[in-house]
């Protein structure tokens, strides 16, 4: 075969696959309890239960990202978050509570085995990340490649390990305070979220 037979094949394969992609997107997003423009859904991606998975606007869902939210009420990603390659976001556990049954045969849930994920805006998931259930990822921070994140990581805070524990924080109070102007034409972490901790402070 010439070398210009190949490459016109392979020109057609290319456009096939691309076109295949782009479906399997559309179908991922249009399956999504909502989905923000500019954001961005690798192919590869698989969310399960994704009637209860909102994606907020510009937020970038890398290749081999997991995203299960069955049982649980809705699960919110924000705008402007990054998920690097293979990011997990698991809410929900196998009940193995139940005494002389096998765990695969437990069908019914208590309430605390699925729990809502949220990952507030502007946050970076790093490569291979693990968020557990009923986690809360809060606004702007970062969780090292390779975490499990097992308990709510406060707003700004650099997060890192098995578990994940603060490693050190992003922007002092008055960067933060600088940062949410500029972004958001308010200080929301501060001054509307009086309940959340203090940023920084270990989750
Ligand atoms: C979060 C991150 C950006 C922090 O980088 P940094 O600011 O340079 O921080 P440092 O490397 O100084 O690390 C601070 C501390 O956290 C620890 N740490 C950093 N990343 C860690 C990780 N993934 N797991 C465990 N500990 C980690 C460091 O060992 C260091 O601890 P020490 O002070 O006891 O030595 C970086 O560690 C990371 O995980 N990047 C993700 C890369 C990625 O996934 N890229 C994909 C592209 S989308």
């Amino acid at each position: 075969m010439s070398a210009r037979i190949i490459r016109c094949l392979w020109l057609v394969w290319d456009q096939i696959r691309a076109q295949r992609n782009a479906q399997v997107v559309d179908a991922i997003r249009s399956s999504l309890a909502s989905c923000g423009p500019e954001t961005l859904i690798h192919p590869s991606v698989v969310v399960v239960a994704p009637e209860n998975v909102r994606i907020g606007e510009h937020v970038l869902v890398g290749p081999g990202g997991w995203i299960s939210a069955v049982n649980t009420s809705i699960n919110n990603i924000g705008g402007h978050v990054m998920m690097a390659p293979q990011v997990a976001l698991v809410a929900g556990n196998h009940n193995t509570s139940v005494v002389g049954r096998f765990m695969d045969e437990v069908d019914e849930k208590r309430p605390e085995d699925d729990q809502p994920i949220v990952i507030e805006d502007d946050v970076w998931l790093g490569m291979r990340a693990i968020v557990l259930k009923g986690v809360t990822i809060g606004r702007g921070s970062v969780v090292s490649a390779g975490s499990v994140v097992t308990h709510d990581v406060a707003p700004y805070s650099v997060v890192a390990g098995v578990p994940a524990r603060l490693v050190r924080v992003r922007f002092d109070r008055e960067q933060v305070e600088s940062h949410e102007r500029v972004l958001y034409s308010q200080v929301i972490t501060m001054t509307t979220n009086p309940d959340r901790p203090p940023v920084g402070d270990t989750p």
